[in-house]
Order: structure tokens, then sequence, then C-alpha cells
């Protein structure tokens, strides 16, 4: 099959279109035909070598994990899914090829009403923002949330399932953004880049943070005391969330994660028109060079998709 590997860390050349062989779908595996595959920041960070640590890989490794596609394939013990069958999920053993095996708990029924495209923007950009809203965030109706980065492929889910929950969403974002934002419900859409937005943001019971940094830093003066910050980047400063009242946690999943509910209850919300994502540009599988040097530009609107059939 057709696949984009890496052999070496470095750069979006690193990226190399090669064939290697199709994968067997293992115990408890699904085999999957990939149609699309969304293009996750933490794929260029792993490729520069920055997760070396933290997410080790072997060398060449095939990048990706958010995919849509038919089912090829099952593996033994595999029952709930059946060749044909339109899926999109979690792939387990990398993605940015033909095929991809992911396990059967990762996967769910992709809805007729919801595109493939559309559904690889659910893995790893609706994923996490549910669970930072809920999980980790315990966002109730009726409450302020700030989110950062709105525009973003996790920001635009998490500001439309807090608002599907009855809370109040302010946001940021740059300045080509701001209209698309507004355009999702926000109460308040503050430009990052004019001046800062501590400034413009009264007190709110949660902040989801996806920018890090320097953001991370001003962004815990704005959580009112019994609050919460969460920050899909790094552990917050517990002794400082301390001695403001305040909870301040990283984005932690439970396993398995993301869970064959989950995915199915955002994809019913999509093919509901109750949640409407957004593709960014799309790239056939052999320019996933050019999609990496854009996604870590970190800039934009949407997901990036590497677009494969269908
Ligand atoms: N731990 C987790 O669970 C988890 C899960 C998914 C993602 N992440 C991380 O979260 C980050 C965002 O992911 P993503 O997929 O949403 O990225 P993305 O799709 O590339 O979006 C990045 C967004 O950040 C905005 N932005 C850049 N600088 C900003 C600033 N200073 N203030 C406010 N907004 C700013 C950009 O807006 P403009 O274009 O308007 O500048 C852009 O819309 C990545 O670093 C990713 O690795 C963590």
């Amino acid at each position: 099959m057709r696949a984009v590997r890496v052999h070496d860390f470095g750069g979006p050349e690193n990226l190399v279109l090669e064939e290697i062989p199709r994968p067997e779908p293992g115990p408890g595996e699904v085999l999957v035909e990939n149609y699309a595959v969304g293009v996750l920041p933490v794929e260029w960070k792993i490729r520069q070598g920055l997760f070396k640590n933290y997410m080790p890989v072997k060398l060449p490794y095939l990048p990706g994990s958010a995919i849509a596609g038919i089912v090829a394939g099952v593996g033994p013990g595999v029952s709930d899914f059946e060749v044909g069958q339109a899926v999109f999920g979690r792939a387990n053993k990398g993605a940015y090829a033909e095929y991809a095996t992911a396990l059967a708990e990762n996967l769910a029924p992709k809805p007729e009403a919801v595109g493939f495209d559309e559904a690889a923007t659910i893995s790893g950009s609706a994923t996490p923002a549910w669970v930072a809203l809920f999980d980790n965030g315990r966002l109730e109706a009726g409450q302020r949330v700030l989110i950062h980065a709105a525009a973003g492929g996790v920001g635009l889910f998490a500001v439309q399932f807090a608002r599907l929950k009855g809370a109040t969403v302010l946001a940021t974002a740059g300045p080509d953004n701001l209209a698309f934002v507004r355009s999702l419900g926000v109460e308040q859409v503050v430009d990052y880049t004019a001046g800062p937005f501590e400034e413009k943001i009264g007190p709110v019971d949660l902040v989801i943070d996806s920018v890090g940094g320097d953001t991370l830093d001003r962004s815990f003066q704005l959580v009112r005391p019994g609050g919460t910050l969460v920050s899909l980047l790094s552990p917050p400063d517990q002794a400082r969330a301390a001695a403001l009242g305040i909870r301040a946690t990283d984005n932690r999943v439970e396993q398995p994660y993301p869970s064959r509910r989950l995915l199915g209850t955002i994809a019913e919300l999509m093919a509901e028109g109750k949640v409407q994502t957004h593709i960014g540009p799309v790239f056939p599988l052999a320019q996933a060079a050019q999609a990496h040097a854009l996604s870590q530009r970190g800039h934009g609107r949407g997901r990036i998709i590497l677009h494969l059939a269908g």
C-alpha cells in the first residue's frame, strides 16, 4: 500500500511517500481502508522529535491516528464490524496510508449524513474538546467558559459543545477568525493579537487552553475561585492554582479513548446538524509534507485533512 513514513526526526521533508506491506488486523483489531485522515498538531511535534520521551516512536514510523474509511477486514475476536461498513475513529499503529488498523473499541459506525472528511475531524479534535469540557472541566449549564484558540480543530468543537450544554462561551481567536468564531454563537470573541485578552474578559468558571505558554500563564487570573483551568498542552502549576483557590489540570483521558460511545455521541450531534465541523485545507496523501508545514504554523481554521478516496 502507499504510505507516508518518517525515517528520521526533522522537518516536513522527512515525510516520505513509499510502498509498504498492508497491515493484517490482529486480535481485537479492524483493518480500515482510509478515505480521509485528520492531520493533528501532535503529529508535527512527534516528527520533529519533540515528544521522544513523552510519546516515543521507533523509526521508521507511520504518523497519524484520526481516520475515516471503510472496513476492509476484521481480526480475531471482532464481531461488531463487518467488511464494507463505513467507520471512523482512532488508528492504533499510524494512519498516513491507504490502510490502517484500529482497535474495535476506538471505532464507531459513520452516520450516512456525516461525510468521510467530516468524520476524520472527530478523533483528536472533537474528542479532546469533549473530555476537556465535561470530564476534566466539569462544565455545567449556566456557567461561563473561556475557550482559547476557538477557530482551531479542537476549539471550534469546544465552543459548540459548551453552547449545547447551556454555557455562556467567551473565546479568543486571531483577526482572520473573529467572524467565524462569532458565527459559532459565542457571547464575546477577543482578538488575541490586539492587546492582553485578560483585560477584556471578566471572571469565568472554566478556561480551556490549547495555546499554552504565556496564554496559560495569563489565564489563571481569569478563573473565579472554585473554578477550573484545563490545559491541553502542559500540566498547570499546582501551587499557583492552590493559592488562587482554583482547580487546574491537564487533559487526562480514561481508556478506552476515544470510546465508541463518545465517538458515536459526537457523530450523532453532527448528523443531526447540532454541531458543525470545519474542514481546513485538504491535501492528497503525497502532499503530507505540505499539510505538516501548514499545521506547524499554528494558525488557521478547522482541521487539515489528507483525502485518499470516497
Ligand atoms: N492534550 C490534548 O488532549 C490535546 C488534544 C488535541 C490537541 N492538543 C494540542 O492543542 C493545540 C491546539 O490544537 P488544534 O488541533 O486545535 O490546533 P489547530 O487546529 O492548529 O488550531 C490552532 C489555533 O490556535 C489559534 N491560536 C494561535 N495562537 C493563538 C493565541 N496566542 N491565542 C489564541 N489562539 C491562538 C489559531 O488561531 P488563528 O489562526 O486565528 O491565529 C488556530 O485557530 C495543539 O498544540 C495540540 O497539540 C492537545
